[in-house]
């Protein structure tokens, strides 16, 4: 008699040993229950909901307007679209800064709409101390720098972000104390790829990077990027897998499958 493997969810502890294996991994943000499938049916390792659902979903300019209700709105839509993938989804502007248990009660929706981590911008000692709050009361926490959208108008626009060595410097002391503070994970965006491989090498954390060169424990691209479906123009980091492939799903495997090989993303396609 055969008996069908229970699926079960991917663990953090599975995307630290894939990393400590050296096993790249692929992530991909996706908002609602069919992208969620369609990304596992195509062998992804983890789902990000990410507040970049405000540009791809609802049109917005900036991810700023997104409002937690609707952060766990889109999670629990992925989280019933899914099955096998680690879920993580982003605590939204607004909704972690005024105190370390306002973000713990944030977090709290995410964890009970499906997501077994919150992500959060910022590398600043305040976000630390919420990361620290956060991971003592048992909220896994990914943290994320270099282009973090929330900081947009700070920033001055979208831009390439750890190019002067005083900036680099900072991003690093930053990824030290976040992964001191408790964060198990870090998302880099957009940063020179020589300063992700030091963050990746230096620091006690797995790195997934976007637009952060191919050195990193993995990388996340958003699933409407990936399928070619935004509007011209796209940033460098981006690659259209669907053009050349048969399927969507296809699409997804072939991502998975260059990230693994370390084919993607490409020289051209990092700072
Ligand atoms: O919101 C998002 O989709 C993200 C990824 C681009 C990292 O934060």
């Amino acid at each position: 008699m055969s008996r069908a493997t229970p699926v079960r969810r991917r663990t953090l502890a599975d995307l630290q040993r894939m990393a400590a294996a050296g096993e790249r991994i692929a992530m991909l943000a996706v908002s609602d229950a069919t992208f969620a499938a369609l990304a596992e049916r195509g062998g992804v390792h983890a789902l990000l909901v990410g507040d970049s659902l405000a540009n791809t979903v609802q049109g917005r300019e900036t991810t700023l307007p997104v409002t937690l209700e609707e952060m766990v709105y889109h999670t629990r839509c992925v989280a019933r679209g899914s099955r096998e993938a680690f879920l993580l989804a982003d605590l939204p502007f607004g909704s972690f800064e005024g105190s370390p248990a306002t973000a713990f009660a944030a977090a709290a929706r995410l964890l009970e709409a499906g997501a077994q981590m919150v992500k959060i911008e910022g590398g600043a000692p305040w976000v630390a101390e919420t990361v620290a709050f956060l991971t003592a009361r048992h909220v896994p926490v990914c943290a994320h720098l270099g282009l973090t959208p929330q900081a947009v108008h700070e920033f001055g626009g979208y831009r390439v972000q750890g190019r002067a060595p005083e900036d680099a410097a900072r991003l690093l002391a930053e990824a030290r104390r976040l992964a001191e503070a408790g964060a198990a994970l870090l998302v880099l965006e957009c940063i020179p790829r020589a300063l992700a491989a030091r963050v990746t090498t230096e620091v006690e954390i797995v790195t997934i990077g976007i637009g952060a060169g191919a050195a990193t424990h993995g990388q996340v691209l958003v699933a409407y990027d990936l399928l070619g479906l935004t509007p011209p123009p796209r940033p460098r980091f981006v690659r259209d897998f669907l053009a050349p492939a048969a399927s969507a799903e296809a699409a997804v495997r072939a991502y998975v499958e260059a990230v693994a090989a370390g084919r993607f993303p490409g020289a051209a396609e990092s700072y």
